[in-house]
């Protein structure tokens, strides 16, 4: 008997207000709202390939065989990472039936009979400073479901169609990483509790920036520091303020108000660093050139049309800017001496359906 494989890609996101601290571990549900945008090459491929043989989910460290994934990069993963990408796909294809069945599609009773083998491989490099955990658990999410649906067109088509599918894998993929349910659809949305929503726009074209300072992984996982803000004296009144700044912004974003978002982004950005800086044992993302280029950047947030700046939980600056500026704004930025990759808003994950036959 053939093999088939399912694909899927899912992008990155970058959250203009920051998911840090959780009211329960076990489930990834946060302490407060977030809102991020959704990018569109930040991207990780996936691959489910069930095969008639075995029982379990196998990581294969190879490149997905389809045609899109031929020069991308395959992740290293630790041991820990490695199972815990593979729970995922296990709890994923546990879940699956009663996905499929509630917006009535079949389940393939074959796709539970045999082994599985997940490859997976990332549009940018293994240590570019770019987080690949919500591409990569989005991406992995949305291919098992694929992979478990009787008529994978048929799902294709619903994937287009109804954003409540798109929602439904969101919660599923925040199991395996909470910043993951805000990959499946775009380009701004809103993570609240258990439901993801996208956010109405009303701003002008965009481009997105990351300038890379420093490539080394990081010295604090992102779930110890969930946990390690909560010991900070500015942890105090952080929900309240994070939710109050979602609802500014998501009323900036629907009115195209652009240097509302900058500002309260910008606030939102150090209130996280300062967080880590003051937590009970202090630890700090940043290098010496972080501090640079925002002490490079910090003029331009008073501006009329100013940029969005905002990092994520490591060292590397991302910016938004309008597409209008977006050649004067690399221009400037990689006068800071250090790489800058370029991406834009995306429209989130999509399923890349395509039947293998045995190799
Ligand atoms: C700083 O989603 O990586 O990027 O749920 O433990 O996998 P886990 O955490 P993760 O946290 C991301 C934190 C952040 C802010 C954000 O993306 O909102």
């Amino acid at each position: 008997m053939g093999s088939l494989s399912f694909f899927a890609k899912a992008p990155s996101n970058i959250a203009l207000i920051k998911y840090m601290g959780k009211k329960d571990s076990s489930r990834n549900l946060p302490e407060n709202s977030s809102l991020s945008m959704t990018l569109d090459r930040l991207c990780t491929y996936a691959e489910i390939t069930r095969a008639a043989t075995g029982s379990d989910v196998q990581w294969i460290a190879e490149l997905p065989r389809h045609e899109a994934a031929k020069n991308l990069t395959v992740p290293q993963l630790s041991d820990n990472g490695r199972a815990k990408v593979l729970r995922h796909v296990q709890r994923s294809r546990e879940a699956a039936t009663d996905i499929l069945t509630a917006f009535g599609l079949a389940a393939d009773s074959s796709a539970f009979a045999g082994g599985w083998e997940l490859r997976s491989a990332n549009t940018f490099p293994q240590g570019s400073g770019i987080a690949s955990s919500a591409s990569s658990f989005a991406a992995v999410t949305l291919a098992s479901i694929l992979a478990c649906a009787k008529d994978p067109s048929a799902f294709c088509a619903m994937w287009e169609r109804d954003p409540a599918l798109r929602a439904a894998l969101a919660r599923l993929a925040r199991l395996g990483s909470g910043s993951a349910c805000r990959s499946l659809d775009g380009p701004f949305v809103l993570w609240s509790g258990e439901d993801v929503e996208v956010v109405k726009s009303g701003l002008p074209s965009l481009a997105h920036f990351v300038v890379l300072v420093s490539a080394t992984e990081k010295k604090v996982s992102s779930s110890n520091a969930h946990l390690a803000v909560k010991t900070s004296p500015l942890w105090n009144g952080r929900a309240s303020r994070a939710e109050e700044r979602v609802a500014a912004v998501r009323a900036a974003i629907a009115q195209g108000d652009l240097a509302k978002i900058a500002r309260i982004s910008w606030n939102e950005s150090w209130e996280m660093h300062s967080l880590f800086h003051t937590c009970a044992e202090p630890f700090t993302y940043w290098e010496p050139k972080t501090v640079e280029i925002l002490q490079g950047l910090s003029p331009y947030i008073a501006e009329k049309s100013p940029p969005i700046v905002t990092l994520d939980a490591g060292p590397n600056i991302h910016v938004i800017v309008e597409s209008a500026y977006q050649d004067e704004w690399e221009k400037r930025l990689r006068g800071f001496g250090v790489p800058v990759l370029r991406d834009g808003p995306g429209r989130g994950a999509q399923p890349l359906f395509q039947q293998k036959g045995a190799p």
